[in-house]
């Protein structure tokens, strides 16, 4: 089975991303093939500073590094290194219907949040489906807000099918897990959007404070607690073991502790659940040129199977012999 999933380089991943999306990705780069790249591209609709763009697509990779993708396992790659995905795309855009891309509501919202609606929004499905049938993958993992790219793809591959022959593997999307919500530092949902984020490489010291500063209610001290749906214990519970997870659930329901304690608590077990990676993507700082390697090599790797599959795909339109 074929594994691809791209990421987009819009900034600092937090808590949330993390547990509610990376950490799923990199479990799957175990499958027999699996790409993963930085999709500066599409970054490209939006951002327009040249220093931001490389620093955000830089940093995003050695985010996935750095938190456990490896790549003697997945191929990591950037995804403007592999030119002939905006060639297939264009193969694509020629049998994409208007209608099809006038129905997605990503462009839609996109606009409707004061975006400029350049034709590269417009069409950023599009690219997305080249991106996933370059490379004959067969499952896409996704966050829930991005399932009906993953059908706008599957609709491109079938018309293109049914046109010239069964060139594309048709994908299937695996959603994550959208019940996971991570709270964020008001306990809403963590979001960039909110402002509430925790960051997953922070420094550790400001890192700290803003645990620290999570609101609470103002129950008193003593008062026995329910920890389930307790945004301070779920925060809790994605670092801790089992057996700490069952003691700090004892605490809440015997009372008699503040929550101070827990945000220390918290501050303390996330600060060694990353340490490994703190430390791997200190090291890769330290190494640009290990870090150019890999990601030379993944679109080496790439681009070998983009251009086969690009070239299926002139034969099959008549654009090659
Ligand atoms: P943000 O809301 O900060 O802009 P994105 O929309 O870029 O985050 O989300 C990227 C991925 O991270 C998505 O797949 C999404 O499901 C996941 N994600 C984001 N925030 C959370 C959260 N608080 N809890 C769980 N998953 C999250
Ligand atoms: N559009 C995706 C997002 O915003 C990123 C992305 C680009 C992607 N190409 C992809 C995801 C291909 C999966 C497959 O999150």
């Amino acid at each position: 089975m074929r594994v691809l999933s791209g990421i987009q380089p819009t900034g600092r991943p937090h808590w949330g991303n993390y547990f509610g999306a990376i950490q799923q990705y990199i479990d799957l780069q175990h499958e027999d093939e699996s790409y993963y790249f930085v999709a500066n591209l599409h970054a490209m609709t939006t951002i327009r500073d040249k220093e931001v763009m490389w620093a955000h697509t830089y940093d995003a990779a050695l985010d996935l590094l750095a938190l456990g993708l490896d790549p003697n396992k997945a191929t990591l790659f950037i995804q403007s290194d592999v030119p002939e995905v905006s060639e297939l795309c264009w193969l694509l855009l020629s049998v994409t219907p208007m209608g099809l891309l006038e129905r997605c509501v990503s462009y839609k919202e996109k606009v409707s949040k004061g975006l400029s609606s350049n034709a590269g929004l417009f069409t950023y499905p599009v690219l997305q489906a080249a991106d996933i049938l370059a490379y004959d993958a067969d499952i896409v993992p996704v966050g829930e807000d991005q399932v009906q790219h993953i059908e706008v793809c599957r609709d491109i591959a079938g018309s293109f099918n049914h046109l010239f022959g069964e060139v594309f593997v048709l994908p299937k999307a695996r959603v994550l897990d959208s019940s996971a919500k991570v709270p964020g530092t008001d306990g809403q949902k963590m979001s960039k959007s909110y402002g509430n984020t925790i960051e997953l490489f922070e420094d550790l010291k400001p890192q700290r404070k803003k645990i620290m500063r999570i609101q609470t209610d103002s129950r008193p001290m003593e008062e026995p607690k329910d920890p389930e749906g307790d945004h301070l214990f779920e925060l809790y519970s994605l670092f801790a073991s089992e057996p700490e997870i069952a003691e700090m659930a004892t605490t809440y329901r015997q009372g008699g502790f503040g929550y101070g304690a827990v945000k220390k608590a918290i501050a303390d077990v996330s600060e060694s659940y990353f340490a490994e990676a703190r430390a791997r993507r200190e090291a890769l700082v330290a190494e640009p040129e290990t870090v150019h390697e890999i990601l030379a090599d993944g679109a080496r790797r790439a681009r070998k199977k983009a251009g086969e599959v690009l070239l299926r795909a002139q034969q099959a339109s008549g654009l090659k012999r």
